[in-house]
């Protein structure tokens, strides 16, 4: 569904991904792995047209997403949850949540339905509906922002390190939160630290190093055997 072939970018003068090649199949889960600074939120930001693409290709669904703007790309099925969230600090929980909502054709119904969804999903957002989404906790904070993009009805999320930070309790929610998306087909491209997490969660993985993409595996292998986990993240 969402193809990565030979991927450079840049950053100015500097060259971050080096002929990355990842694929998305639909409601697949990928897990995308590697260490500090190798370019997983550069791949991410690359889909989402926020760097300079100096080479290669990305198609989703046999499109190819040159030239499509950053705002285009929802209304293709593709929603980013960036690494440091980016929901608004000073407005609700609700109102947070109806800016994934302020779409066309999306009645009043539909739009009552999404929320009573995600408000299952995350019960502590229905409770903080009315409350600044500034105030909420940092796990808080990460759910508000899956559930917006979750708004969107996505057929891929672009999940930027969900659990950093946050407390175990946190991160095991957001583990059910990625199996329950995966339940209802949504697929999901998870950049992680968190190794256990993603080798549970994913179906295959990535990993990279410096720019491009050194090894890439089912979850079945990679739990059998870990040495290659051990060579490129050092756990
Ligand atoms: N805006 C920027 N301008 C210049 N260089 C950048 C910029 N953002 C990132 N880089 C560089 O690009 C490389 C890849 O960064 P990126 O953020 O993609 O890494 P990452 O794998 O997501 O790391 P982390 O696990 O720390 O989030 C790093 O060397 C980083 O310093
Ligand atoms: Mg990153």
């Amino acid at each position: 569904m969402l193809v990565l072939e030979n991927l450079n970018a840049h950053y100015g003068k500097s060259h971050v991904l080096h002929g990355v090649s990842v694929e998305v199949r639909a409601g697949e889960v990928v897990g995308l792995l590697g260490r500090n600074g190798v370019g997983k939120t550069t791949t991410l930001k690359a889909i989402m047209g926020l760097v300079r693409r100096t080479g290669g290709r990305i198609t989703f669904e046999g499109r190819d997403l040159t030239g499509v703007p950053t705002h285009g790309l929802a209304a293709l099925g593709i929603a980013w949850v960036p690494e440091e969230r980016r929901i608004f600090r000073l407005l609700t929980v609700l109102e947070n949540l109806r800016t994934g909502l302020d779409r066309p054709g999306l009645d009043e119904r539909k739009r009552q339905e999404l929320l009573e969804k995600v408000y299952r999903h995350f019960p502590v957002l229905r409770e903080r509906r009315n409350q600044a989404g500034g105030t909420l906790s940092g796990g808080e904070q990460q759910m508000l922002a899956i559930a917006r993009a979750m708004m969107l009805e996505p057929k891929i999320i672009l999940l930027d390190e969900p659990t950093e930070g946050l407390m175990p309790r946190m991160v095991s929610q957001i583990r059910e939160i990625v199996h329950a998306l995966h339940r209802d087909g949504v697929a999901i491209l998870l950049v992680e630290q968190n190794v256990p997490l993603t080798l549970e969660a994913a179906e295959r993985l990535y990993i990279m190093e410096k720019g491009v993409v050194r090894h890439h595996a089912s979850a079945a292998a990679l739990r059998a055997d870990q040495r290659v986990i051990h060579e490129y993240l050092g756990v």
